[in-house]
């Protein structure tokens, strides 16, 4: 009896150790992951196990109905949750102090549309790739004005997000950044498009030529920090807005559905990623903001997450908040 006992069990635990090694095999093959020596491989693949048992729990509890989005293996399944958080470069101490640059108001009166979506009018260009630089401030900065110079011109331009990263050096490049000032890079100099200033994700020097400006802004305004309504007025009003947030555990792995997660915090030190909205909408009664990553297209729905809308700022979504005006 306590032989099959055994047996079944040795069976169980193989049969797991199996499945577990098929979605790693699968992890390693897709996300083309190869590791120096076999103890590295040990300890990724017990890092794998782990976020993968959170992942299935996770989804297990969407299936009951106490959930609003899917988890999923993709590229950072590899990565402990603190590695994740280092890839999110908004540092705190070294945010910049904008005294001068206060919320503008619009005191819009009429009734807003109840949804928004600038992808189906054309004004953002296709999800990017930031890889392992740092440098999520500068596809949040070149997204809102992308998003303005279409409203403006009817043209579409993918911007340089290196020109950003080699020559804004009131930012950190591949060490992290932020939009506002990114933003005043741009007023300053204009940024040339990604055609003419490819991206390479690491620091390099700075190549901008004056001769091949593609866009030039004239200001940018700030969403009154924290108040949803006016993020929505300006994504409805003027454009893409880039958004500061927190980019947790559990958004690490989103494959789809409205992230909800009351675990998420708005305050400004935890906000260490920056992205997009792009719109907003609502479904079954939940609302959400429609967000573009920069973690190319195998991230999240095809590059994009539908964020809490109305719960509370959740993740900070309007906590530091910018839009360009062209
Ligand atoms: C993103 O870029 C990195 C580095 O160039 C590459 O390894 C990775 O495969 C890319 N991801 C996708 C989904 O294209
Ligand atoms: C700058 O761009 C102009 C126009 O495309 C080109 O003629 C010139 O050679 C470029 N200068 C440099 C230093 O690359």
């Amino acid at each position: 009896m306590k032989l099959i006992i055994t047996l079944l069990l040795a069976n169980v635990l193989a049969a797991y150790a199996l499945t577990d090694k098929e979605e790693w095999v699968n992890f390693k093959s897709k996300n083309k992951k190869v590791y120096k020596t076999a103890l590295e491989e040990m300890k990724r693949f017990s890092t794998f196990q782990s976020n993968l048992r959170k992942i299935k729990a996770h989804n297990a509890k969407e299936e009951q109905g106490l959930s609003s989005y899917r988890m999923g293996v993709n590229a950072f399944a590899d990565l402990t949750p603190n590695e994740f958080k280092d890839m999110m470069t908004l540092s705190n101490s070294q945010r910049p102090e904008d005294k001068e640059i206060t919320p503008t108001k619009l005191h819009y009166d009429g009734e807003l549309p109840t949804e928004v979506d600038w992808r189906k009018k054309g004004a953002v260009t296709e999800v990017k790739n930031q890889s392992k630089c740092g440098a999520c401030w500068s596809f949040s900065t070149t997204g809102t004005v992308e998003g303005a110079y279409f409203i403006k011109t009817g043209k579409l331009v993918s911007l340089s997000e290196q020109n950003l990263v080699d020559c804004d050096k009131n930012n950190y490049g591949c060490g992290g950044g932020y939009m506002t000032t990114a933003l005043k890079y741009i007023e300053k100099n204009g940024i040339m498009a990604d055609k003419d200033y490819p991206y390479e994700a690491k620091d390099d020097k700075c190549r901008f030529n004056k001769s091949n400006i593609a866009v030039k802004i004239t200001s940018f305004i700030r969403i009154a920090s924290g108040d949803e309504q006016d993020l929505q007025e300006k994504v409805e009003l003027v454009g893409p807005v880039s958004i500061a947030i927190e980019a947790n555990k559990n958004f690490q792995f989103y494959t789809s559905g409205i992230f909800d997660d009351i675990s998420c915090q708005s305050g400004i030190q935890s906000l260490g990623h920056a992205v997009l909205a792009v719109g907003y909408g609502s479904e079954k009664g939940k609302d959400y903001w429609i967000v573009k990553n920069s973690w190319a297209t195998d991230w999240g729905m095809d590059g994009y997450i539908l964020m809490s809308r109305n719960k509370n700022n959740q993740c900070g979504v309007a906590t530091d908040a910018v839009v360009a005006i062209i």
